[in-house]
């Protein structure tokens, strides 16, 4: 039976809280710092992360089972990205996946802490997960350090923070934003197929898909941090004007950046035609992720 859109992401959600849990849950570890932990990853973010990297696998291949610890590794990357990300010295923000932020309901050193051992546990599960080969543990570690680290998502974080109460290019906020949003994105793709067995030349035009993708999500973020309703996000909006950050809206207007999001989603489509998975699950989440409203 075909599932709906809503069906897969739902069914997926639920696999992808699960193992979150059972990993987080298992570690016989300090109780508040467990707690903490818990807390950001059982706020329950839509999973979009994990949920990608399982349908770029499924593009290749079938059973996901050897998808789950680098699905879940990628969620508590994330996860930690978004509990520094809020802290006053980053975004400042109250509020996060509909509750408070991890350093108002427990202290900003223990969100610190938090995050960082979200971030190297992430390394950990891969290590230890006994479906992997040798190669393959090595090959996604490699894969999601660059993604995560200086080269990565960490690089887009600080050019996000310098780009404050400063006018940049729309080429410098793209590349802010393939950094600090794109490049987990690009992750989930580039692990999936590589799991799922795509070739050298499908990872090109995967990646050429990736880097569009990444645009796409964070226009819409972007555009939600204008438009979206508060209850449906779980977050604030208006941070991003409170924060005087460079966004699309900001330099192109509402409009303006509604048109580059559909002109990226047309890119992102033209990918994966060459990619020959044109009619595969990553289309429909291009689309969804265009039009999400949380
Ligand atoms: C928000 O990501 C932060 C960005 C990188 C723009 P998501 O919108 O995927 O947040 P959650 O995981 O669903 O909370
Ligand atoms: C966050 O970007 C990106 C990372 C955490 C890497 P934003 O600062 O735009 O995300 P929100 O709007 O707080 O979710
Ligand atoms: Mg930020
Ligand atoms: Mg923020
Ligand atoms: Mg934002």
């Amino acid at each position: 039976m075909q599932l709906t859109m809503k069906e897969y992401l739902t069914s997926r959600k639920q696999l992808i809280d699960e193992i979150l849990e059972q990993y987080i849950g298992s570690l016989t570890i300090p109780q508040n710092l467990k707690e903490s932990m818990m807390y950001s990853v059982e706020a329950g973010g839509k999973r979009l992360r994990p949920i990608l990297l399982m349908a770029s696998f499924e593009s290749y291949s079938e059973d996901v089972a050897i998808t789950l610890s680098s699905a879940a590794a990628l969620e508590m990357i994330h996860t930690y990205s978004l509990i520094h990300d809020d802290l006053p010295a980053m975004d400042d923000d109250d509020f996060r996946r509909g509750q408070p932020t991890n350093h108002k309901a427990f202290d900003e050193a223990t969100a610190i802490l938090a995050g960082d051992a979200l971030l190297t546990y992430s390394f950990e599960l891969i290590a230890k997960d006994s479906k992997l080969s040798p190669i393959q543990k090595a090959k996604l570690i490699m894969l999601l350090a660059e993604a995560s680290g200086p080269k990565g998502m960490v690089a887009g974080q600080i050019l996000d923070m310098q780009a404050e109460d400063k006018s940049i290019s729309l080429t410098e906020m793209e590349q802010v934003h393939t950094l600090k949003t794109g490049e987990l994105l690009r992750f989930a793709v580039i692990a999936g197929a590589y799991l799922g067995g795509a070739t050298e030349e499908q990872m090109t035009h995967l990646k050429t898909f990736a880097y569009y993708l990444g645009l796409i999500f964070q226009v819409q973020d972007d555009i939600l941090d204008i438009t979206g309703d508060e209850e449906k996000l779980g977050k604030r909006v208006g941070s991003d004007e409170v924060n005087l950050k460079s966004t699309y809206p900001k330099l192109l207007g509402l409009d303006g950046a509604v048109e580059k999001k559909e002109w990226y989603v047309t890119k992102a489509k033209e990918a994966l035609e060459r990619a020959d998975i044109a009619g595969s699950l990553l289309m429909d989440l291009t689309l969804f992720f265009s039009q999400r409203d949380h």
